[in-house]
């Protein structure tokens, strides 16, 4: 039985968490530095490592409290070496591993997309390997075969852009702030019919790699023929055309799980990363009554530390003491230590 305060810092939220071995999630603080980037339309790697620093330790301090523990209490912490931005996951990794040397207690590094596979282990579904699982974020676009916990394989990937990032690049034509999947699951919301019918890139490729930089193009040509008479887009042409992206996007991601489940033979999908927050996505696969689907609580979708305490509550035993920290900008999950 341990007690693990989990750390993430990767990219533009500061999160931290603890999670009990015994009550399971006892504390969550979220900090999301969204309004500071959302002038420049996306991340400013220098301005998030900033203020990462200005939050880390009070929100340590917060989640301290609203577990009703004393910091000896804690026995691990866990926290985001990578993938991510490399000053955000150094702020992160700094304050983790020095907690640990002061405390004298394992620190276990997370690998970012692992955080996010297990964040479905936070929802109240009972889920075993084997399974597939869709990690769909800002960053990655990734299918992975799991036979179990902490071992992966990458069976489909983006050939490009991530379906997060189409989200965001189309929103951002649209003249939706920064990061634009949500803004584009609102305004879907507005249309009835998806009367584009934008291209669903490598739809019957008959594999499971995916791209999505045409979508991006089509989008653009679509709007540039669009405003030829008009100097912007009206409401109405905004939320037609965040259905037909929405549509697009999740198209393809349904039907690629649909064959990566008939490859392998395995009908157990968790789908996790911020896009799987989008509920035209889980409606979608929702529908498939082959599949079984998991998704984490909503909550939980995007960056969180919740998902890396839990993924360090789960990695507890490997028991890592290693003071010295080495963040991976472009970590890849099947480098990952195996789960004894
Ligand atoms: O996992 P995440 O918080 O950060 C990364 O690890 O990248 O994912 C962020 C991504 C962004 O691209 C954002 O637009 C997308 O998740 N996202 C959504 C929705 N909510 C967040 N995409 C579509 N529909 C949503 N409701
Ligand atoms: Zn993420």
């Amino acid at each position: 039985m341990a007690i693990i305060l989990g750390i993430e810092s990767s990219c533009d939220e500061t999160g931290v968490a603890i999670y009990s071995h015994e009550n399971g999630l006892i504390a969550n603080k979220i900090y999301t530095q969204i309004p500071l980037h959302q002038e420049y339309g996306g991340v400013v790697p220098e301005l998030a490592s900033r203020d990462h620093i200005k939050r880390i330790i009070p929100l340590i301090d917060e989640a301290i409290k609203e577990a009703n523990i004393n910091k000896t209490d804690i026995n691990a912490i866990s926290y985001t070496n990578g993938p991510g931005l490399n000053g955000a996951l150094l702020v992160g990794s700094g304050v983790a591993v020095s907690i640990g040397y002061a405390l004298n207690i394992p620190v276990i590094p997370i690998h970012h997309m692992e955080g996010h596979l297990l964040s479905t282990l936070l929802s109240d579904d009972n889920i075993e390997a084997p399974f597939i699982a869709l990690l769909v974020s800002g960053g990655h676009s990734q299918i992975i075969k799991v036979t179990q916990i902490g071992e992966y394989e990458l069976i489909g990937d983006t050939l490009d852009d991530a379906a997060g990032e189409a989200f965001d690049k189309t929103a951002k034509m649209l003249g939706l702030p920064y990061p634009g999947g949500k803004y584009i699951a609102e305004l879907a919301l507005k249309a009835k019919h998806d009367i584009y019918n934008l291209p669903r890139p490598m739809l019957h490729s008959k594999d499971l790699q995916m791209s999505f930089s045409g979508l991006k193009t089509a989008v653009l040509t679509l709007i540039n023929t669009l405003t030829k008479n008009q100097t912007i887009l009206d409401e109405a042409t905004k939320a037609n055309l965040s259905l037909s992206i929405e549509e697009a996007i999740t198209d393809v991601l349904v039907s690629k799980i649909e064959l990566a489940s008939k490859i392998t033979g395995i009908k157990k999908v968790v789908i996790s990363g911020g896009v799987s927050s989008n509920l035209k996505l889980r409606n979608k696969f929702d529908k498939i009554s082959q599949l079984k689907t998991y998704y984490p609580p909503l909550k939980f979708c995007t960056d969180n530390g919740a998902m890396i305490a839990i993924a360090g509550a789960i990695r507890y035993n490997l028991r890592k003491y290693d003071y010295k920290f080495n963040v991976k900008p472009r970590f890849k999950l099947t480098e990952l230590d195996k789960i004894p």
